[in-house]
């Protein structure tokens, strides 16, 4: 199964190396995931008075978001925590309250620094927010991804050959099968509730 991907990226820098990475995830499954870079760095600060009448931004977003299968969430981490620019849109994408795009969308984080630490503490405060946001969050392989440069990709912004690359293959596997697989669950219940309520009927006009 092929399935749609909404790619955000917690940075707006032109050679973002996030940017660089969530691109080698793409082209790595690019027979099973449908990818798209969902653009954040136009969206208006999250006003809640803007709900009844949201910028047209916020509207595009949303879309974009929806009509996904999945979400990818690669970014930096800045001062230890998660970049505004990406806190922005995921507020922008979770309301007006009941109307969350991101709910129930399954999902993955990668964070990717020239650290060593490859931007933990962001990877784990978006993880936070997904609790709530009701997102299904691919647990393994966890991916704080360290000492990542400029160096590590090729002239056309793909991974060089190495473990970095070995790693990113692994996850975008690993990313490809939760998403199937909540899709799947989530067909093969509705299917089961589907017959359930078939029988019932069946019964009741034999009782
Ligand atoms: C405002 C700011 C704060 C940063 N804080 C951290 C940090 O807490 N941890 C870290 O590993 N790198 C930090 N960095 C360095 C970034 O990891 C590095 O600039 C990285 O290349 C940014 O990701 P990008 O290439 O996708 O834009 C920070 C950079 C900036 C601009």
């Amino acid at each position: 199964m092929t399935y749609k991907i909404a790619i955000i990226v917690g940075s707006l820098r032109e050679g973002s190396i996030n940017r660089k990475v969530a691109r080698s995830i793409c082209a790595l499954r690019d027979d099973n995931l449908d990818c798209s870079m969902i653009e954040i760095g136009d969206l208006p600060l999250y006003n809640q008075d803007l709900d009844s009448n949201p910028p047209e931004q916020w509207v595009r977003f949303r879309q974009q978001v929806a009509a996904a299968d999945g979400v990818l969430f690669c970014s930096p981490e800045y001062n230890r925590g998660i970049p505004g620019v990406l806190k922005n849109a995921i507020d922008v994408g979770s309301r007006p309250y009941g109307q969350s795009v991101f709910d129930k969308k399954p999902a993955a984080i990668v964070t990717a620094s020239p650290g060593s630490i490859g931007g933990f503490g962001a990877n784990h405060q978006i993880r936070q927010t997904g609790v709530f946001l009701n997102m299904p969050m691919m647990q393994q392989p966890e991916a704080y991804l360290g000492h990542v440069t400029d160096d590590s990709f090729d002239s056309d912004g793909k991974l060089k050959e190495g473990p970095l690359k070995e790693l990113v293959k692994v996850l975008a596997h690993a990313f490809h099968d939760w998403v199937d697989m909540i899709h799947r669950s989530r067909a093969a219940l509705a299917e089961d509730a589907a017959h359930a309520a078939q029988q019932a009927a069946k019964a009741k006009e034999h009782a």
